[in-house]
């Protein structure tokens, strides 16, 4: 990390492009959330000021990603920037083999599909929705093990991505190691508000899988994130950088799904990788059916070359820094202003505790999805709900999931906003805490089969 700049996060480049938003008022704002059912997902974007809604493909690329685009080799077969963005997850991720999809979920399917049996059970820190879904549909069932702290927003607990040893033991007392295709590990758990992983647990984890035969396969997405924290917080790696812990944290692991759209930077993109062999083998057969060729996978050429570029970028200590010290900068403000969010601040946006945010508005009425559509009336911020509706139903009863943690996620895309926005944010979230007690919950009207908060509908009660 270069020392110049001491005490402050400012952005390791300047701004060459810009690109107009619209200013709307309150009056357009009850208007359109409402003809969207109260779900932000259903805005048209053009209808939002601050765009807070995902950290994914909403990144701006840098002028050497822009410029890696011009050097898309377009051949079906063979392209020059699949070799490339092979030889950079080699040498970054350190995985064997890569085979490209269009996103990560293209990732998700084909090694849930390969690797999971029917009764088998996948235990993992803490689920992601499109993660837990694929699990399921290739018949399996995936089992929490993160550490209890995961659940309490306001454990100080600095890795609260961590896994518990004892919960990974019971699951293989229970069900037995060979019921057990792989442990689903992700940096930085998005569902527990960013948190990390330290690497301490992720090497105890891997000691004890070994024991049985038992794989682990890395959801990293957000690995740079991740070992940002553990540079800052983890005893032992204050000297090391971003892409060395990065390194470290993938050679404890035997496959990884990447959705290259957050960490990397691209607006589109992902990957599988592997080091087993056989299991290359059958995800390079799978791979042609769902997404492409196995030389592009679902992207352009152009996209692997923009994506090749964004990973090293992705590493760099100086745009780590301030990445993550802009969404703290966010957070300490909701800190000051006495808002209720998930403590510690994680790296990838700001969770608000609907639950503390309304505690008059019970869980079956949905207040993140309603505390979500207030703060877009309010300043025309779009944020996403992380709670009831993103749990979805019990597999077997049918029953809706109520998970411990209602969240309303602030998630910063990278590189796209600047400090006087953030300012923006950190005022409305202020002023509609000001006002949280006439907010009313909500009634859901339309109800999805699959990944209900995407296309939900609600009204109010
Ligand atoms: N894993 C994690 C941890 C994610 O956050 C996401 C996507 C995926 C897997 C799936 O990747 O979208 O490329 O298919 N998260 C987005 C979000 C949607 O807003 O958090 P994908």
């Amino acid at each position: 990390m270069t020392d110049t700049i001491k005490h402050s996060w400012a952005e390791p480049y300047k701004i060459k492009m810009v690109e107009p938003v619209f200013m709307t008022t309150r009056e357009h704002r009850e208007e359109a959330i409402k003809a969207a059912g109260y779900n932000t997902f259903l805005l048209k974007s053009r209808d939002v000021y601050i765009d807070l809604l995902t950290d994914s493909g909403t990144s701006a690329m840098s002028d050497r990603q822009w410029a890696g685009l011009m050097l898309g080799d377009e051949a079906y077969a063979g392209s020059r920037n699949f070799y490339n963005l092979e030889e950079t997850v080699s040498k970054y991720y350190g995985y064997k083999h890569l085979v490209p999809t269009h996103q990560g979920r293209g990732a998700e399917h084909i090694i849930s599909q390969i690797m999971i049996k029917q009764g088998d059970v996948v235990p993992g820190n803490m689920y992601f929705t499109t993660t837990k879904l694929h699990q399921e549909m290739a018949g399996g069932k995936f089992i929490d093990i993160i550490v209890d702290a995961a659940h309490d927003p306001n454990s100080l607990y600095a890795f609260k991505g961590d896994v518990d040893l004892d919960k990974m033991q019971q699951v293989i007392d229970t069900y037995g190691p060979e019921r057990i295709p792989y442990v689903s590990i992700a940096t930085t758990v998005n569902m527990a508000g960013g948190q990390p992983i330290s690497l301490g647990n992720l090497k105890e984890l891997r000691a004890l899988t070994h024991k049985y035969g038992i794989k682990i396969i890395h959801d990293m997405t957000r690995v740079a994130e991740n070992a940002f924290m553990i540079q800052q917080k983890e005893e032992g790696y204050q000297h090391k950088s971003v892409a060395e812990i990065t390194r470290e944290i993938c050679d404890q692991t035997d496959g990884a799904t990447m959705s290259a759209k957050k960490d990397a930077m691209v607006n589109i993109g992902g990957f599988l990788a592997v080091n087993d062999d056989e299991i290359f083998d059958e995800a390079r057969n799978m791979v042609v059916i769902y997404e492409g060729l196995h030389t592009y996978g679902g992207m352009a050429g152009r996209d692997m070359e923009a994506l090749a570029i964004g990973i090293v970028e992705s590493v760099q200590d100086d745009h780590i820094k301030a990445r993550v010290g802009q969404v703290h900068y966010l957070g300490n403000k909701l800190l000051e202003f006495g808002v209720p969010i998930v403590k510690p601040v994680g790296t990838h946006g700001i969770f608000l505790d609907a639950r503390e945010f309304l505690p008059h508005v019970p869980q079956d009425k949905f207040p993140a999805q309603a505390l979500a559509a207030e703060l877009y009336i309010d300043s025309g911020v779009r944020a996403m709900e992380r709670g009831v509706v993103s749990a979805g139903r019990n597999k077997e009863t049918g029953e809706h999931n109520y998970p411990k943690l209602e969240l309303v996620r602030l998630t910063i895309p990278r590189r796209v906003y600047t400090q006087a926005h953030m300012d923006v944010v950190a005022e409305s979230v202020a002023a509609v805490f000001t006002g949280r007690d006439k907010i009313k919950g909500l009634k859901m009207v339309y109800e999805p089969k699959y990944l209900r908060f995407f296309q939900a509908r609600f009204e109010k009660v």
